[in-house]
């Protein structure tokens, strides 16, 4: 526990959705997180809600970009950091279409940016957010760590980029610790409301897309397709409560450090679980008490029939599982909607 309280951890990208969350789940189970944000697509007000949620007078946070290399050396030399936790990047695919540069500048050059920062101070833990994206149009569900990668657009792109050049780094550094977390589909908010996911615009997934037609912001959600070769016809997919989620980050962290396990790592968080659309949106209703009004629109380019992951590796690993269920996050999540119809007010 002494340990624990004297670590500091780099939080890249914590000023955040599944940052923020991180932060709070770091700080209550005993470590000290330092938040590096540029705020491109978050407030600093979350950071203010951790610290009075976790009943701590802030949590220290610089704001600047993971590519200033000479900004990072600052942060390494003003803080004892041992661990890196790796949140920052893009994350809208139709934009990262659209501007690809944008995507491989912030998402692979920031990575590289930031491990060499790491390189120059002797820091050789990291915890990266992948995602499940690196799995393409997958063959077969559930998904193991050891399905083939593949990617649909540039952002999965840039993930996949990432994840080789951290494996060729622990191929050349087997001391390095590197963790590539492949996460679902991130939803609902912490339980108490006050922080949770704000997306800049309309929304491009569904839980954000579903809470504002609940709160009134639009009039009904499109679901993108009915003729998937699925139970109901829609999509279906393994939503993780991000609660679940930020814990599973503690766990890879702690484990890195008992050094229980090996020190490249790929594992995925999920549920295990596959919930369609049409789930999401009768599961969304009852939480919020009234249905949620909805159309049925063509398929959206570039969207899998079916995706969720086997999460027995987590489990195994890291001794970690998800916790929460459906009605948890979509009750979280219309908490989180309900209490800040209008975000951060960023
Ligand atoms: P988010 O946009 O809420 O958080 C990312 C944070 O990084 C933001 O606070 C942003 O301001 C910051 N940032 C971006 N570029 C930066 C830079 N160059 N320097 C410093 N800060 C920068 O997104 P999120 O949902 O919390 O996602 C966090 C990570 O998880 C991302 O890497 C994302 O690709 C990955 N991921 C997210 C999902 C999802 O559905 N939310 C799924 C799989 C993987
Ligand atoms: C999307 C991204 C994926 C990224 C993930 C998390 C695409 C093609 N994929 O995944 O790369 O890692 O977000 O950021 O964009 N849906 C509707 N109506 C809506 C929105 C979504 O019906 O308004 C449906 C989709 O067709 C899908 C399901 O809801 O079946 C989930 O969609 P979404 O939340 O966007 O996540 P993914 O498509 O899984």
């Amino acid at each position: 526990m002494v340990a624990q309280q004297q670590s500091r951890v780099l939080v890249t990208g914590g000023a955040g959705y599944i940052g923020s969350h991180t932060c709070l789940e770091l700080i209550n189970s005993g470590y000290q997180p330092v938040v590096l944000d540029n705020l491109c697509n978050s407030s600093a007000e979350s950071l203010r809600r951790v610290a009075a949620l976790c009943g701590v007078d802030a949590v220290p946070f610089q704001q600047g970009d993971i590519r200033d290399g000479a900004l990072l050396d600052r942060l390494f030399e003003q803080y004892p950091i041992r661990s890196v936790m790796h949140f920052a990047g893009l994350k809208a695919v139709g934009e990262s279409v659209a501007q690809p540069l944008a995507y491989y500048d912030n998402n692979v050059g920031g990575t590289l940016s930031l491990v060499q920062a790491m390189q120059r101070h002797g820091v050789q833990r990291l915890i990266f957010s992948s995602s499940a994206t690196v799995y393409g149009d997958p063959c077969t569900v559930p998904i193991r760590e050891d399905f083939p990668r593949s990617a649909t657009n540039p952002y999965g792109r840039s993930k996949l980029m990432i994840e080789d050049m951290l494996m060729d780094l622990h191929q050349a550094g087997p001391d390095w610790q590197l963790a590539l977390l492949r996460y679902f589909n991130p939803v609902g908010a912490h339980p108490s409301g006050r922080i949770g996911e704000d997306p800049r615009g309309i929304p491009n997934n569904l839980m954000p897309y579903i809470a504002r037609v609940a709160v009134g912001w639009y009039e009904q959600l499109s679901v993108f397709g009915n003729d998937f070769p699925t139970p109901d016809g829609t999509g279906v997919r393994d939503y993780i409560h991000v609660v679940d989620l930020a814990k599973g980050h503690v766990r890879a962290l702690a484990a890195f450090e008992a050094g229980t396990v090996p020190n490249l790592l790929a594992v995925n968080l999920g549920t295990g679980q596959g919930y369609s659309v049409l789930d999401m949106v009768q599961a969304f209703g009852e939480a919020c008490g009234r249905p949620i009004p909805y159309q049925m629109v063509g398929r959206r380019a570039g969207d899998v029939a079916s995706c969720f992951a086997d999460p027995a590796l987590a489990q195994q690993l890291l001794g970690w599982r998800a916790e929460l269920g459906l009605s948890a996050m979509c009750r979280d999540s219309w908490n989180w909607q309900y209490a800040n119809p209008t975000g951060y007010d960023r």
